[in-house]
């Protein structure tokens, strides 16, 4: 059996896990900056690594008592080199090089898009299509490679052929926005907070998605057979949103919006139960920005099942993997139960966003194999997904 400490730190979460053979959660911690980055709108680097250098001790030494473990039942520790921001990497590069030297454990880089990946090995997993159990299922997941990966999160958009652990093939990905991307761009354009995909996600809700007809970057020209564009969505909202300004000008996103309750829509709904004539003037506002977030989301999955589909197929992929932030929403993940034909696994949606237990599931094949990185590791904000 192994078990391994991962650490995980590329962008806006401190995070550390246990991990056993690769597979069974001992324990995942995540302390999220969501409301320190809220004010800025987005990520801000400093801030994040500054964040970071509080957090990490406390969430290493949580995952190690939620895990019930000391240090001698390690076997050896796992970090994420890149990609992500610099600053943030070199927390958790630090932190885990600290551990590994006074414990004599070993140390194992990781590719934060490589963890990613290896969500979809954790359990519960929810696996759909053909012949398979869409429900969370406790039991193993054996994969039959190819396997077919789309990574799909706040920095990339990847279709990637999986032809045994540790062996990718590139077979596209974005132009230019990742869908996490556009999903955040949108979102600031829509006057939501941050973070853009969840609260496009909310927004969506009761939202027409046939109102908006927005562009679909689908060629099957083989060059970019399977590369995505997310740039023209980004521009056609900001079109719409310019189009619906005599409507749109007024709103004012409440606080509790973020709390999961629109106070907007709950104060014109109120209004309306009692008969007071401006109600529809209000709720007219709110159901554009629903129409437009609904008919983004359907736009954004769309294309990530058609390429998917189209990918998998070409390659005679055996199984498809979904996987990042953005597989957490609700509308992709309605797509995929309806229109994959292949059996496929996305991760409960805890385990989309950035967290410390893929950095181990991923750790775990590459400690297998006997790979162990040196005093020398050093960050790398850029980092492709590479074999090994
Ligand atoms: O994987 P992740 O946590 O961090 C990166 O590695 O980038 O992905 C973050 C991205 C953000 O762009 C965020 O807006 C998007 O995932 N995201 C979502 C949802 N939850 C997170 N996008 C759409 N719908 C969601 N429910
Ligand atoms: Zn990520």
């Amino acid at each position: 059996m192994t078990r391994i400490l991962a650490i995980e730190t590329s962008c806006d979460e401190t995070a550390a896990a246990v991990i056993a053979d690769g597979r069974h959660i001992l324990s995942n911690v995540v302390a999220s900056q969501i409301d320190l980055h809220r004010r800025y709108g987005g990520v801000f680097p400093e801030v994040a690594s500054r964040q970071h250098v509080l957090s990490i001790n406390p969430v290493v030494e949580q995952a190690l008592v939620e895990a019930r473990l000391g240090w001698a039942d390690l076997d050896a520790v796992a970090v994420t080199e890149g990609p992500g921001l610099a600053g943030s990497l070199l927390v958790g590069v630090n932190a885990a090089k600290g551990i590994a030297f006074m414990r004599g454990l070993p140390l194992v880089a990781v590719n934060h898009l490589e963890g990613h990946v290896y969500s979809n090995w954790l359990e519960p997993v929810v696996r759909g299509g053909d012949g398979a159990s869409t429900s969370p299922s406790p039991s193993v997941v054996h994969f039959q490679f190819p396997v077919l990966v789309l990574i799909v999160s706040g920095g990339h958009t990847e279709l990637v052929l999986m032809e045994d652990h540790g062996r990718y093939r590139r077979l596209g990905g974005t132009l230019d926005d990742a869908a996490g991307e556009a999903f955040d761009k949108a979102a600031r354009l829509l006057g939501l907070p941050y973070p853009g995909g969840p609260m496009v996600q909310r927004a969506a809700q009761g939202g027409d998605p046939a109102r908006f007809s927005l562009p679909r970057a689908l060629t099957t020209q083989a060059e970019h057979r399977y590369n995505f564009s997310f740039s023209g969505l980004k521009t056609a909202v900001l079109r719409l949103v310019r189009e619906q300004q005599a409507v749109l000008q007024d709103v004012a996103w409440p606080e509790g919006y973020v709390e999961g309750v629109h106070k907007e829509t709950r104060r014109q709904e109120e209004k309306e139960r009692r008969g007071v004539e401006d109600a529809d003037d209000g709720r007219r506002k709110v159901q554009v920005i629903r129409d437009i977030a609904a008919s983004l989301q359907a736009a954004v999955a769309d294309v990530l099942v058609s390429k998917t589909l189209l990918a998998a197929a070409d390659c005679g992929a055996r199984q498809v993997c979904i996987c990042g932030g953005v597989a957490a929403n609700g509308e992709l993940r309605r797509q995929l139960a309806e229109r994959m034909t292949l059996p496929y696994s996305i991760p409960p949606i805890w385990l989309c966003t950035d967290n410390a237990a893929m950095i181990g599931a991923a750790a775990h094949y590459r400690f297998m194999a006997g790979l162990r990185a040196g005093w020398n590791l050093d960050v790398r904000a850029r980092l492709p997904l590479a074999s090994w």
